[in-house]
């Protein structure tokens, strides 16, 4: 065991069970909304790859799912059009009613910026959901179309969210001691 790791784990903020009801209604809410039309999910590595696998086995429409990574170079004082796409999608996105699925939106810039470029290739439509909102910490107009849980300003981790590449196996999300 890696030194300090476990007491790094400040406190449960959501349970695994809270996850579960929140995606199992999410899921519900996307089932109503495309009414059998197929959809395709685009997550966002690394971090929403969990909520991914748990969003894309709760929705029963039709469904593909893709993946793109971006690596942020802003500091807090850049703002958009900074984000650089690491890992971009195989599929042309034209024909598709795409729904990015993100695992959290902090300040707004990737999401923006995933968005914007995603929205000039043409899809049929474009939703994003995340699983959370930190929105006291926005510096864009970015806001998504579904959140299962807004946040208060905690730097959290588990759920796929990491602390340098650590925590992202936890089954809850917790708030991380930086002390
Ligand atoms: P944004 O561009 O500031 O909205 O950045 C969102 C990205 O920052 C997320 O996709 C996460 O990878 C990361 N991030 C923001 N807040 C947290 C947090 O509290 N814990 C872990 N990662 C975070
Ligand atoms: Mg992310």
């Amino acid at each position: 065991m890696l030194k300090e790791y476990e007491t790094k784990i400040k406190k449960i903020l959501i349970t695994e069970a809270e996850i579960k009801e929140k995606i199992r209604f999410a899921a519900k809410k996307i089932d109503e909304l495309y009414d059998g039309t197929p959809i395709l999910l685009v997550s966002i590595l690394k971090g929403a790859f969990v909520f991914m696998a748990d969003l894309c086995r709760a929705v029963t429409v039709p469904c593909e799912i893709g993946f793109m990574a971006a690596s942020s170079y802003y500091d807090g004082t850049i703002s958009s059009g900074n984000i650089k796409i690491t890992l971009d999608l195989s599929q042309d996105i034209s024909g598709y009613h795409v729904i990015i699925v993100e695992d959290i939106i902090d300040t707004g810039q990737t999401l923006k910026d995933i968005t914007e470029l995603l929205k000039k290739r043409s899809p049929l439509s474009l939703r994003v959901i995340t699983l959370l909102d930190k929105p006291s910490r926005r510096v864009t107009d970015f806001e998504a179309d579904m959140t299962l849980f807004t946040i208060p300003d905690k730097f959290v981790i588990g759920y796929g969210l990491d602390y340098g590449e650590h925590y992202r196996n936890l089954p809850y999300i917790a708030e991380y001691d930086a002390n």
